[in-house]
This record gives structure tokens, sequence and C-alpha cells, in this order.
């Protein structure tokens, strides 16, 4: 261990992601990627109090421009990287729309991190480990999803998708559709560069329903905030893959200091692989999510 090694870690400002990078902080430099400076350089305060290490990176995942100028900004900095992680990630209610005019949603948690890895990879040394935070409500037929009335992913296509239009018979609730689609795709994005790019290693991470994070916040009243972060960690069929944000962190560094060359692999909240949706398992899917994601990614 030491400051010999770096990370990359994209929203350490908050919940997961927070967690993770005061975990990665004990094996090398982590570099905090994310749209607010004041609130990464209190994080990097909090890191370099401990005698670690940390340097701050301004970065919005959900503007093509801005993640490739903090790419670069990172490549200069010319540290060690053995380990990015892409966990920035938003599920707001209401639709909104990113610098280059897409779907909020999914150029936050789908495009952005998709740009991030496609700017660093070619940098990266031989074993490296690239790893996504992605959601299990991406699966139709994921428990828990089905009982809150989620329907999965719902992909038409890329330029599709950043229009903010998903295949018919989704769900009720608002902004789940966007959501579930965007992990759907990074998920089988991860998948495909797995198979792609051999010298890096591509995983991805399930966090499970991690509670006391700011997922959806603004959305939510008070009773819905207690039924998500209190009761969802006790009632069946939710309790099962209840974790915090510490529990995630943990699961999520191993796979990022992993050295025994894994890849391909998801994880699910206890850091044992898990099986994705049908679509996201598909290749042909996969290669198709990533041909119409690169085509448009083209065009910033
Ligand atoms: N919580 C769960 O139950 C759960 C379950 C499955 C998957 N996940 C996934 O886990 C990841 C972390 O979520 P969380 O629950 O820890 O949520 P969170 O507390 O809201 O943290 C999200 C992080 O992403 C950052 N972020 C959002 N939009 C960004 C942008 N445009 N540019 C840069 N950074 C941005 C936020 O930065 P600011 O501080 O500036 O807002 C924050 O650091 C997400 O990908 C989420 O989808 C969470």
């Amino acid at each position: 261990m030491g400051a010999t090694k770096a990370y990359v870690i994209t929203g350490p400002t908050s919940g997961i992601g927070y967690a993770t990078a005061l975990e990665l902080a004990k094996y090398g430099t982590v570099v905090l990627a994310g749209r607010n400076l004041q609130k990464l350089n209190r994080v990097q305060k909090t890191i370099e109090g401990k005698g670690q290490k940390a340097v701050s990176v301004v970065c919005d995942i959900s503007d093509i421009k801005s993640v490739r100028n903090a790419a670069q900004q990172i490549i200069a900095l010319g540290l060690p990287i053995v380990g990015v992680l892409n966990n920035a990630g938003i599920m707001p209610v209401k639709a909104g729309k990113s610098a280059q005019g897409w779907d909020l949603t999914f150029a936050t948690n789908h495009l952005g991190a998709f740009a991030l890895t496609e700017a660093l990879s070619g940098h990266l040394p031989n074993g490296a480990n690239v790893v996504f935070i992605t959601s299990a409500i991406e699966d139709p037929e994921r428990k828990p999803a089905k009982v809150m009335g989620m329907r999965g992913g719902r992909y038409i296509s890329a330029e599709a998708s950043a229009r903010g239009e998903w295949e018919e018979g989704g769900s009720k609730m608002g902004g789940i559709d966007a959501y579930a689609t965007s992990k759907q795709c990074i998920l089988a994005a991860a998948m495909f560069l797995a198979r792609e790019n051999t010298r890096l290693h591509f995983n991805a991470v399930e966090p499970g329903i991690t509670r006391g994070t700011s997922l959806g916040g603004e959305s939510t009243n008070a009773a819905v905030r207690f039924i998500f972060d209190q009761l969802m960690s006790i009632i069946p069929p939710f309790s099962r893959y209840s974790s915090t944000p510490e529990k995630s962190a943990k699961v999520i560094a191993k796979v990022l200091v992993d050295e025994t060359g894994q890849t391909g692999v998801y994880f699910d909240e206890k850091g044992r692989p898990m099986q994705g949706s049908d679509l996201s398992r598909d290749p042909a899917f996969q290669s198709r999510v990533v041909a119409e994601t690169r085509a448009l990614l083209e065009k910033v």
C-alpha cells in the first residue's frame, strides 16, 4: 500500500462515492472528479487530514466537453492511475437536458461515464481496473424493482434515449425508465469493453439498496425518504439487498484494487458475481449500445 498508485473516482462528494473515496485513499492517491469545486475541496481536505493524498478535478459528467477537458487534466497530472470508478449518477423524477441538449439522466449515468472511460483508456497501464456502478433496476425481472412498479431498461436506440424517449410499457414512476435504461446501457457497455479491450479490466457493481445517500433526494418527501432510508432495510424483498455507503465502498474498492485480472464480471452488493438482465448479457445488444453511443459522442 501507499501513494504509489492512483485511483480516479467520479461523484466522490456524496453517498457511495464519498465513502469509496475515503476507502480508496487507503490504497493510493485519489483523483476526485466532480462538478462542485467547493464540495471536492472538502473531501480532499478530509483525506489529506488523515495524511493521505487526493487531487480535485472539476468535471460535469453530464457534459461531454467538460468530461473530455477533465480527462486531459487527469492525464496531465501524470499519476500512476490503476483504477477508474464511474460512480456519479442521478435519478431525478423530472426529465432535464444536458449541455448537449440530451436527456440529463442518460447523459450523466451512461454517456458521460462512457466518454470518460474512452478518454482515459489509452492512457491507463496494462491491467488497470475500470469499474461502473450500475443498478439492478435495469432488469425487468428483478423482484424488488418489480414490486415497486419498475419495468427495467426501455432502450430504443442511443439517439432516442438522448431525446428522452423510452420503449412503451414502462414504469408509471417519473424518471425511472430513464434511470433504468441508462444503467442497462452502461452495464452492457462495461461487458462489451471487457471483450473488446483485454489490456484493461472492466467490471460493474450493483451497490444494493443503499440508504443514507442523496440519490433521488430532491424528489422525495420526508415520509418516502423515511421508508427508503429505514424501512427498506428490514422489509422483504428489499432487506435482502440492503446496504450502506460504507459497506458498498468496501465492495467497490475491493474490485478496484483487485490484481487477479478478473474482467467482465457484474458484482452484487456483497461482492458476489450476479447476472444482469437478459438484454444486458446479450452480446448483440452490448455491441449495438456501444456502436450507437460512439456514433452519438462523435457529434461532440
Ligand atoms: N443509493 C442506492 O440505493 C443506489 C442503488 C443502485 C445504484 N446506485 C448508484 O450509485 C451511484 C452513487 O449514488 P448515491 O446513491 O451515492 O447518490 P448520491 O449521494 O446522490 O451521489 C451521487 C454523486 O454523483 C455526483 N454527480 C451527480 N451528477 C453529476 C454530474 N453531472 N457531474 C459530476 N458529478 C455528478 C454527485 O455530485 P454532487 O455532490 O455535486 O451532487 C454525487 O457526488 C450512482 O451511480 C447511483 O445510480 C445507488
